[in-house]
């Protein structure tokens, strides 16, 4: 059984990407890190703490990352993460408060134990900048070795940024530490937007799941429908919400689901690029071995399992 550890900055997606990850009979979500980006990092904590004991399951760590980019002193959330997932995060909600507490470990050193244990065994899956990976990196940079597999949600190869031409939020919030990530030799793929902007939900669905009249079902109903709601005013052009963090756990679990190329990337890191992911031109000549880009999606399948796996979830 594979050992699971997400990375999240737990806003909407991200709170879908944890219930995927609970369905999940093959796998063992053996800890949650806390990061920022939808929201500051306590809060991303505080959302996965009280998501996780909603779902049953309240025995999964979580751990706090780092509260900001390397290269920057703060951080503050834009207002177009407040817009999509609301100001706290969770749709302006307020969940049903979990009464435990963020682990003491450092989420840094919890992820560096962690791929010490168990090796090619554990998943690594961020769904939020990539600032906690470089940083473990770079403190232990035989874990690249070790690690089984690192599947992010960020970057975007063959469509335009979502928050600017040139670049994804996720790696726009740090494009230092994604690049290097991905200048690294991790075994990674890259589950971007041009493949998370094909998989949607639309009303239809999360009607199912408020049909089910369970809080997890009528919460997690509420959530979604505000990000819809948030995708019709921002993204005018798809026909629903992109299904972006949880594609990439499910990507990790089932690589079959993605089509992807061998590609040597980097991260542009000054602007007005900053946080474009684009092709290595200094590995133009070396062969692409470690890092894979996702291009296509099988979006039924994978849509039709998110809604199985979840609706089941739901229900209980
Ligand atoms: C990514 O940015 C965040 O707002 C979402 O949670 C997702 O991880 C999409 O660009
Ligand atoms: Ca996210």
């Amino acid at each position: 059984k594979y050992k699971l550890i997400l990375d999240l900055d737990t806003g909407i997606d991200d709170a879908l990407a944890i219930a995927y990850a609970l369905a999940d009979q093959d796998c063992e979500l053996i800890g949650i890190i806390g990061s920022y980006g939808n929201v500051v990092v306590e809060q991303g904590v505080r959302n996965s703490l009280d998501l996780l004991s909603l779902l049953g399951a309240a025995d999964v760590p979580v751990y706090q990352g780092l509260p900001c980019a390397s290269t920057k002193k703060n951080f503050v959330v834009e207002p177009i993460s407040a817009q999509i997932h609301g100001k706290n995060g969770v749709a302006n909600l307020t969940l049903p408060h979990a009464p435990r507490q963020v682990a003491e470990q450092d989420g840094v050193d919890f992820l560096i134990t962690a791929i010490h244990k168990y090796q090619h065994n554990l998943l690594f899956v961020p769904t939020g900048p990539l600032t906690n990976l470089a940083a473990a990196i770079k403190k232990d940079p035989e874990i690249v070795q070790l690690i089984g597999g690192v599947t992010f949600m960020g970057g975007a190869l063959s469509v335009p940024g979502n928050v600017t031409p040139a670049a994804e939020a996720n790696l726009h919030q740090d494009p230092a530490a994604a690049n290097e990530v991905l200048r690294s030799k991790l075994p990674l793929t890259m589950v971007g937007l041009d493949v998370t902007t094909r998989t949607l939900l639309t009303k239809k669905e999360t009607q199912t799941w408020r049909s089910l009249g369970t809080s997890a079902g009528s919460i997690y109903a509420d959530l979604v429908d505000y990000y819809i709601d948030a995708y019709q005013v921002t993204s005018s052009h798809l026909a629903g919400c992109a299904l972006h963090d949880p594609l990439a756990v499910a990507a990790a679990l089932e690589p079959s689901l993605l089509q992807t190329f061998f590609l040597n990337m980097k991260v542009e890191t000054v602007p007005p690029f900053e946080g474009r992911t684009i092709g290595d031109e200094k590995r133009i000549n070396e062969p692409a071995t470690t890092t894979q880009v996702a291009l296509n999606v099988d979006k039924k399948r994978f849509v039709n399992k998110f809604m199985n796996r979840l609706t089941t979830l739901f229900a209980d």
